[in-house]
């Protein structure tokens, strides 16, 4: 599967976000790709409202930890690996058991779970994702590109999401 969304405003980003969350279930793993700034924490905002978390939860957080949980229909995990410099700190943090449980899990900088620049097989066990790649256009303008990655062909409210 293959959808492209633009969006005006930080407002925008977050009710795309919103209408993401509304289509994930339990089990799935989200791979955000962007530049500081893309929207990345923003569109993680609007999905964890899509999947039930409130504002007031989310805000609640702290935004320094590299793992977040909130809770929502679903347990929601907000996962940051900007400062992760090793394969080794990643698999200090024990996301195996979180990437395996029946729970959504959003992560920025996914570049961080591949272990190569070559290789497509992402590390922790990994085998099923859905990629979300962000381009900055203009100040207030960005671009959403998603991608499913083996979730087989139909069976996933993903592939109603238009
Ligand atoms: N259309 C838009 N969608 C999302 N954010 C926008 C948009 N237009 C402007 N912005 C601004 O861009 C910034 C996005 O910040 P955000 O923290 O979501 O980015 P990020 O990708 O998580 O960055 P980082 O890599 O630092 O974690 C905010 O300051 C927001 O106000
Ligand atoms: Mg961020």
């Amino acid at each position: 599967m293959n959808r492209q969304f633009e969006t005006h405003s930080p407002g925008d980003t977050l009710i795309l976000g919103e209408k993401i969350g509304l289509h994930l279930e339990a089990g799935d793993i989200l791979f955000l790709y962007g530049d500081l700034g893309a929207g990345k924490t923003t569109l993680t905002q609007g999905i964890a409202r899509g999947l039930g978390v409130s504002r007031k939860e989310y805000v609640r957080s702290p935004t320094f930890t590299l793992v977040n949980e909130y809770r929502g229909w679903v347990p929601v995990f907000h996962i940051d690996l900007y400062r992760i410099a090793s394969s080794r700190e990643l698999e200090d943090l024990g996301l195996e058991e979180v990437f395996s449980s029946e729970s959504v899990s959003i992560v920025e900088w996914a570049e961080k779970l591949f272990a190569r620049e070559d290789t497509s097989i992402p590390l922790l066990g990994i085998d099923r994702w859905i990629e979300i790649h962000i381009t900055i256009e203009e100040e207030e303008s960005r671009k959403f590109d998603l991608k499913t990655r083996n979730l087989g062909s139909a069976g996933h409210p993903i592939f109603t999401l238009h």
